[in-house]
């Protein structure tokens, strides 16, 4: 019998689906669009199958096999949560250790971004109250996602809904971590340009609440409005001198942009968000960012089209 062949490339077929192209590599973890075909060659669902790259070995490879875990497992829990990527199968070697999701048909924000520059305030509005919601239901779960950034949001083209993806440095049970004497450690995962300092500042064990995920959407919302980096070339080097800017310069900037949105409201919501105490921000909840910027945003609303509740 032959030997199963675990190399992933265009055009082989694997795990009975037929892998058509990488959609993205990064560093270390491959991302591939692949379809499943029927017995008569016709094309069926798609997916994503996440994996380790072929030159990844050693330590490094156990580090992209444990993320990929993690992933699976916070996306096993999250099954059926709308907005959230589905995940269709999973395996941890010995051969491959893989993720399997539903493809969306859409792109992700970072893509949206590249070509329109900037959004829209409704726009943002829509696209902020709708992952509200789904952070809701995912920190219910007791899980923060920790990686909120515009790559990691798809905008779904069938009906304009959004999705979260890529869970693969999601903390998991971290509210019943903190009732414990268990210590919950945190190696600098996350997105500098994005992410809060308690998820990269701290070597041993650091406090993360359902406010870390906070603070990276307001950065993802600052740059959805703004059309730039809140925080650009920001690394873990750096990442301790990097300037915060203050809520007057905000309010400027929101002010030359959106003479029609409440600035101040807008800028306040930002600012309380980016403070690095995480004990001084005021938003504590993902229902209390959005209540909070839909004040902000509303004057720009269009009367009947308010992003809807369901
Ligand atoms: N379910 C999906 N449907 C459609 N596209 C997807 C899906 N999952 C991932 N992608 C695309 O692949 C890209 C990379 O996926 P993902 O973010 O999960 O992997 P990653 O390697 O961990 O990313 P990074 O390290 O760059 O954050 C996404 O930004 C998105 O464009
Ligand atoms: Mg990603």
């Amino acid at each position: 019998m032959d030997q199963p062949r675990w190399e992933i490339q265009p055009g082989r077929v694997m795990l009975g689906l037929e892998n058509l192209c990488p959609s993205s590599q990064s560093k270390a973890t491959l991302v591939y669009l692949v379809e499943e075909r029927r017995a008569d060659g016709a094309a069926q669902q798609r997916y994503v199958l996440k994996c380790a790259g072929p030159a990844v070995t050693g330590s490094e490879k156990e580090k992209v096999e444990e993320a990929l875990c993690r992933e699976a497992s916070a996306l096993t829990r999250l099954q059926g949560v709308p907005r959230v990527a589905q995940i269709v199968d999973s395996s941890a070697g010995p051969h491959i250790t893989y993720v399997l999701i539903k493809l969306v048909e859409g792109q992700d924000l970072r893509v949206v971004l590249d070509a329109e520059q900037r959004l829209g305030p409704d726009q943002v509005l829509t696209i902020a109250t709708e992952l509200c919601k789904t952070l809701t239901i995912v920190h219910g779960e007791d899980i923060l996602h920790l990686d909120i950034k515009p790559s990691n949001i798809l905008l779904n083209y069938t009906d304009y809904t959004t999705v979260l993806i890529d869970f693969n440095v999601a903390a998991l049970d971290m509210a019943s971590s903190r009732n414990s004497d268990r210590p919950v450690f945190f190696k600098g995962r996350g997105t500098a340009e994005y992410v809060a300092p308690e998820q990269l500042l701290t070597d041993k064990s650091a406090r993360l609440m359902y406010s870390t995920d906070l603070y990276a959407l307001a950065v993802t919302v600052y740059e959805l409005l703004v059309g730039r980096k809140l925080f650009p070339g920001r690394t873990r080097k750096n990442y301790a001198s990097y300037p915060v800017p203050r809520r007057e310069e905000l309010r400027e900037t929101f002010d030359q942009l959106f003479p029609e949105v409440s600035s101040q409201a807008l800028s306040t919501l930002i600012e309380g968000c980016l403070r690095s105490d995480l004990n001084q921000r005021p938003i504590e909840s993902a229902e209390a960012f959005q209540s909070a910027l839909l004040a902000a945003l509303a004057p720009c609303i269009v009367l009947g089209e308010a992003p809807s509740d369901v």
